[in-house]
């Protein structure tokens, strides 16, 4: 990558622009978090309603540490742990985070890339860059340059190319507080770092630690029954026994009493009923997170397919593929038992 790209990306964002950078989980579209028209300008392009917070991105712990009242001893291990990775905390806000950036809540989320490109870009600016994924609200997220292109064709934006995304998930958010004599983690959002690696890696530390399930809708904004969803309808179907032809049949009868719309995010249903085709992934769950954004979009761009679905089997109820599971569940528009 020239650094001819990487100045005109800062020009860009230094002037109250939004640029796309590639992160090792998605593409995110970012802009500085000092900037309140830069950011205003990341919910206008998305469509994203503001009660949805971003995550701000860091290239350092101690860029982290500005962000918030309270760098305590255990997010600082846990950085030192996972971090650049897909792990993103969520802590009591500083200051230096704007209201818009965290909807409102006295929370932000934080984490740091681990990607170079986003990581010197960063570095370079010496300013946090706030960045939801870079995709239409509700739509599948990017894992190229091209995915982040063909998501915004009408829009002049900046966007740093730095190859596919390797992990190809979002983030796992993970929401902690500190209370009298102990910690309380909290998973919001699944994603590569799974509850089994944060209880690995606290296994021999002295920290208190308690898990908790999931905390309400208030603390946890920005998660609706649908999200990720791709351009033509997915289904979920249990085990193999139904034929193609019985899918769309059932396909057809079922989508008939869903409602058109679920927390601002329409849901999908074909006109017509003709043909289907399988989303076929990996059985290792990391080479499938990779690939899943991917075919997902590749799929439903074909032209004469009606419907996609995709086979609920037995080795998909592993932990490594919870986080895979709660984003196909999102995108599909019906379970078919
Ligand atoms: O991997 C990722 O996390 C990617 C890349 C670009 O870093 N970003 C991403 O951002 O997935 P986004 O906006 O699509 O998802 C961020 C989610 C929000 O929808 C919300 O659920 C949660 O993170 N979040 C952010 N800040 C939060 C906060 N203060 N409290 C609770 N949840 C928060
Ligand atoms: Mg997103």
């Amino acid at each position: 990558m020239s650094g001819f790209v990487l100045d005109r990306a800062i020009e860009a964002l230094e002037t109250d622009g939004v640029v796309a950078i590639p992160t090792e989980t998605v593409y995110g579209l970012a802009a500085l978090i000092t900037s309140p028209l830069g950011i205003k300008k990341i919910f206008s392009v998305k469509k994203r309603p503001f009660f949805d917070p971003l995550i701000v991105h860091v290239s350092s712990k101690k860029m982290a540490e500005t962000l918030t009242t309270d760098w305590n001893p255990l997010v600082d291990f846990l950085a030192e742990h996972f971090w650049p990775g897909p792990l993103t905390f969520v802590l009591p806000k500083s200051t230096a985070v704007d209201s818009m950036i965290t909807s409102g809540l006295e929370t932000v989320g934080v984490r740091m890339p681990k990607h170079t490109l986003a990581l010197s870009l960063i570095d370079r600016l010496g300013i946090p860059l706030a960045a939801p994924s870079a995709n239409r609200f509700g739509k599948t997220s990017p894992t190229t340059a091209a995915h982040v292109k063909a998501e915004f064709p009408d829009e002049n934006l900046v966007i740093l190319d730095g190859g596919e995304s390797q992990v190809g998930l979002e983030s796992t958010v993970l929401h902690i507080s500190r209370l009298e004599n102990h910690y309380r983690l909290s998973i919001l959002r699944k994603g590569a770092v799974t509850k089994t690696d944060l209880e690995k890696a606290l296994s021999y530390q002295k920290f208190q630690v308690e898990f908790i399930e999931a905390l309400s809708k208030k603390e946890s904004p920005g998660h609706m029954k649908h999200h990720y969803m791709p351009e033509i309808p997915l289904v979920m179907v249990h085990g193999s026994a139904l034929s193609e032809a019985e899918i769309l049949q059932l396909a057809q009868e079922k989508m008939k009493d869903l409602p058109t719309e679920i927390d601002g995010v329409s849901i999908l249903k074909p006109t017509q009923f003709r043909k289907s085709q399988e989303l076929l992934l990996p059985v290792e769950s990391a080479q499938a997170a990779r690939v899943l954004y991917s075919e997902l979009r590749k799929l439903s761009t074909q032209k004469k397919v009606d419907l996609l679905y995709f086979r609920l089997q037995a080795h998909h109820e592993s932990e490594p593929w919870q986080a895979i599971m709660d984003r196909l569940t999102k995108a599909a528009s019906l379970i078919i038992n």
